[in-house]
């Protein structure tokens, strides 16, 4: 089957990692979408610097307009941000029938009901998961994992640079400005950074959840946003002394008499998980009748994570024309024919780290013999610790932390250090993920 050609408008951060995500998983994304993608066509404002991916064998262009108008191209990747060019050239590629993926938060929250209506019109399909939250599925979660519950509020850290700048804050004691000066470098900022640290990005975000909680047009004008350059560190310890952390929260909540929709500095008691969510990353928390609370977190900016929701889009609306309805979402996410045979692993061939617990005899050579095994067999001890016997030639515990080893070689250490004569009990093991 021919491919699915697709053309990317802006090549920066976000840009460059959609390319570099749909290449490297390539054959995956093809197995669950049921066709191949290609990004035949990358326009940008000038191609004098080097890109942050490859772009050999993509057409290359500074006319937007270009792509927007091939009739090659079936969808339109806007990448370019803000609310001028941008706008013109997603009402331009609606009208020409392109399905539209963007992850532009101002375009959507400022003028979505203006470009969903074209695309109804059209009969073409517009994906913005990469606008709220970078990479956590968080509209496809409200919008279809939810969508039994009435959703009373949702409460989110979704701006990944002023949460670095809290962050940093509370736990180094840095400047505001200092801080910020690096969320820029390390590209997590918006063009202008007040979007940022004044709730602006954020209440771009929170209108687009809103709309999708509670069934309501865009209304990005009504949200209340205030900023966190205000927060000094006096605030911030206080905060703490009163058992709270100082986050700022875009609230969207269900009342009586309507909804609230606001960002601020919020102080949430910090036994709360939404409390931990610290650095970069995004946290959104929703409220749903039936189902409770549940929790979403994850990366909120940057080039890969932000592609990640970007290429999903890409393959829902590859998905979708490719397919019958019926069939949209193929029952284990990759087309039926597309299963492959990788083998399941035993047990005994897994790979993790141990806690392990040895009672012994408190008497010379019983650590060294232990040591030995474990040498034997590949393992290596990260962290040691024997407690004193509760009595004079009494049973003491051995704790031992190791480095990963395959369960296979662990058994068999097991086995023999439960052989020795010294040891009592068998041996308590635990595996241990980091889960970093
Ligand atoms: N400037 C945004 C942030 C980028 O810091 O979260 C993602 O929208």
């Amino acid at each position: 089957m021919q491919s699915v050609k697709i053309g990317v408008l802006g090549l920066g951060t976000v840009g460059s990692g959609t390319v570099n995500v749909l290449s490297r998983n390539l054959k995956e994304i093809t197995r669950r979408a049921g066709r191949d993608i290609e990004v035949a066509r990358a326009a940008d404002r000038s191609f004098d610097s080097p890109k942050g991916c490859e772009t050999d064998g993509i057409a290359l262009t500074t006319d937007a307009h270009e792509i927007v108008s091939d009739p090659e191209i079936q969808i339109v990747v806007e990448l370019i941000g803000g609310t001028g060019i941008a706008r013109e050239l997603v009402l331009e590629a609606l009208s020409n029938g392109k399905h539209v993926v963007t992850a532009n938060k101002a375009l959507i929250a400022m003028h979505g009901n203006e470009l969903f209506a074209k695309a109804q019109e059209k009969g073409v399909t517009i994906g913005f998961e990469a606008a709220v939250a970078g990479g956590i599925p968080i509209i496809k979660a409200m919008r279809e994992g939810l969508a039994a519950n009435s959703i009373e509020w949702l409460a989110g850290i979704i701006n990944g640079t002023g949460n670095f700048i809290l962050t940093e804050m509370r736990d180094k004691g840095r400047d505001f400005a200092d801080v910020l000066a690096e969320a820029q470098a390390l590209g997590y900022a918006e063009a202008d950074p007040t979007f940022d640290v004044e709730g602006i990005d954020a209440a771009h975000k929170l209108t687009i959840m809103a709309s999708i909680a509670f069934g309501v047009p865009l209304q990005f004008d009504k949200a209340y946003t205030e900023g966190i350059s205000e927060i000094s560190q006096e605030d911030v310890k206080y905060a703490a002394e009163l058992g709270y952390r100082i986050k700022h929260l875009g609230v969207a909540k269900k009342t009586d008499t309507g909804i609230e929709l606001r960002v601020h500095p919020t102080m949430i008691p910090e036994r709360r998980l939404i409390a931990n969510v610290d650095g970069v990353m995004n946290a959104v928390l929703v409220q749903g009748d039936a189902v409770g609370p549940t929790l979403y977190y994850g990366a909120g900016a940057g080039s890969d994570a932000t592609a990640s929701a970007v290429v999903a889009d890409i393959i829902d609306i590859v998905r979708s024309l490719n397919t019958a309805p019926e069939n949209r979402v193929p029952h284990l996410g990759f087309q039926d024919d597309a299963l492959i045979d990788t083998p399941i692993l035993p047990v005994s061939e897994v790979i993790t780290s141990y806690y392990l617990r040895v009672h012994t005899e408190d008497k010379p050579g019983v650590l060294a013999d232990i040591t030995r095994i474990m040498g034997e067999q590949g393992i290596s001890i990260e962290a040691i610790l024997q407690k004193e016997p509760e009595e004079q030639g009494g049973i003491v515990p051995v704790i031992m932390l190791t480095q990963q080893v395959v369960e296979k070689n662990m058994d068999a250490a097991i086995a023999q250090i439960e052989a020795l004569a010294s040891v009592k009990n068998s041996v308590m093991r635990i595996r241990v993920e980091s889960l970093g």
